[in-house]
């Protein structure tokens, strides 16, 4: 991978990615983001508008419908639009790195040209169905099945948790198991239309952030599907699913620098307009403490982040390093809300500022693509297995 110090400059087609994506961020999201907060409301104008730009399929090849762009590029753009609002963010990350990722890496030609060109170019949006009500830190324990079902088909049957796009989508990566006596080897992944007979929904969950973006049970009663649309090899998905979320995790890490990134923007700003005690509270060593701990937080995550990005386009083994972009990034989003309310005293607290909302929309980051107590189990076995080389 590049060295660090190459860090300071971004490549010039990053740059103007990253320029168009604040750009839009800044006209198009920032305005109304309180009021999708406050509506729950999907925001689906602005994902359309995504689609124009090429940001809902960043990675996919162009003959896929894609925009052919790096990682390290998905990662600015998706920091500018979560910086804009952090549900927009976590709609094109789930639809980037979770639904056109794994299609892209592990389907067919002719699974692409069905399941993957109309998504890459946003016209519609996936979701990605692995955790289910009774396991989400222990994914290898699926409990949903997959039968086979004459010669040419399976029948699915389960539940899937807490799915991220899931009253929008149009299709979903689910992953199911053949074979529960070989744990996680018996599991596979499958391409499945979310209009296929005996697919249903669970209501949206109420939530305390992200709350533009839909979240809900995906429910399946003998969903029948064709064999053709078994994604990569039987026994495979677990693979699928863990090499899905090594780039995922990119794309959280990403967007808990948005947030983090906003946090901090707007406690340096509420800094020098406010006085106390006849004085900027910005001249008060208490707050310029803050600012310098948030800031620190912010860039030491972002070229955590950077790095793993640069180390997957390099096709080097990157788990190790998005796990800890992950694990730095969201855990600086957290403090950073957190500080950006102390910062503003009780304009934090209300809806009239952004912060209450930051701080809200960075708690998820802590919990989903894996909770910090999982990407430091992560970190932590990669180390060790190193160690012992
Ligand atoms: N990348 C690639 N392969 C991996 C891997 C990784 N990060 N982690 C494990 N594997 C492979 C191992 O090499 C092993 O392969 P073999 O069978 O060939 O030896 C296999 O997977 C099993 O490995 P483990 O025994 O280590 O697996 P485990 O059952 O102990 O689980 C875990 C490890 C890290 C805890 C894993 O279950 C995990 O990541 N859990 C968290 C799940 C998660 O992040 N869910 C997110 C859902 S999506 C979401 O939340 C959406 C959203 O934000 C919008
Ligand atoms: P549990 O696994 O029950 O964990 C509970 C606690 O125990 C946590 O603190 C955890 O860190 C800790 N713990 C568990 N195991 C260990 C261990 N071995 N060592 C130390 N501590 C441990 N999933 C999808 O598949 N697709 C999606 O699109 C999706 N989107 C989501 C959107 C939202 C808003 C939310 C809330 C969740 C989403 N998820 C999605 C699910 C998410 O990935 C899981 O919630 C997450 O992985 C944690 O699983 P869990 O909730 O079952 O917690």
């Amino acid at each position: 991978s590049r060295g660090l110090l190459t860090f300071g400059t971004l490549p010039e087609e990053v740059s103007m990615v990253r320029d168009m994506a604040r750009n839009f961020a800044e006209t198009e999201l920032y305005p109304v983001a309180g009021h999708i907060d406050q509506a729950h409301e999907y925001p689906a104008k602005q994902v359309a508008q995504l689609a124009d730009l090429g940001l809902l399929g960043m990675m996919v090849p162009e003959r896929f419908g894609g925009a052919q762009m790096s990682s390290l590029a998905y990662a600015v753009a998706l920091e500018e639009i979560s910086r804009g609002c952090a549900s927009t963010g976590v709609i094109m990350s789930a639809n980037n790195s979770l639904y056109c990722a794994p299609v892209d890496k592990f389907g067919t030609d002719a699974q692409k040209a069905e399941f993957l060109v109309p998504y890459a170019k946003g016209e519609r949006i996936g979701c990605f169905g692995l955790s289910e009500p009774g396991n989400g830190s222990d994914a290898g324990a699926a409990t949903t099945t997959a039968v086979e079902d004459g010669p040419d088909h399976y029948r699915l049957n389960g539940t899937k948790a807490w799915i991220t796009n899931a009253h929008e989508a149009k299709c979903a990566v689910i992953f199911a198991t053949t074979d529960k006596a070989v744990k996680h080897k018996g599991i596979s992944a499958f391409i499945v239309p979310m209009d296929a007979a005996g697919f249903s929904l669970g209501a949206k969950e109420d939530k305390l952030g992200i709350r533009g973006s839909s979240t809900a049970n995906l429910i399946l009663e003998d969903v029948r599907i064709p064999r053709s649309h078994l994604l990569g090899k039987l026994g495979e998905g677990f693979k699928i699913a863990m090499t899905t979320l090594d780039g995922g995790r990119i794309g959280i890490a990403a967007q808990s620098l948005g947030i983090a990134q906003a946090a901090l923007d707007v406690a340096t700003k509420y800094s020098t307009e406010r006085k106390a005690f006849g004085a900027q509270i910005s001249t008060m060593y208490a707050i310029q403490l803050k600012l310098s701990k948030m800031a620190c937080a912010v860039e030491s995550a972002r070229l955590l982040t950077w790095r793993a990005a640069m180390m997957k386009d390099a096709g080097e083994d990157f788990i190790k390093e998005a796990a800890m972009a992950k694990l730095c990034a969201s855990e600086a989003a957290t403090m950073c809300a957190h500080q950006a309310i102390q910062t503003l005293g009780g304009m934090g607290y209300v809806t009239d500022m952004p912060a209450e909302r930051f701080y809200r929309d960075a708690r998820i980051t802590e919990i989903y693509e894996g909770t910090s107590e999982v990407q430091h189990l992560v970190i932590a076995g990669k180390l060790l297995k190193e160690a012992a080389k």
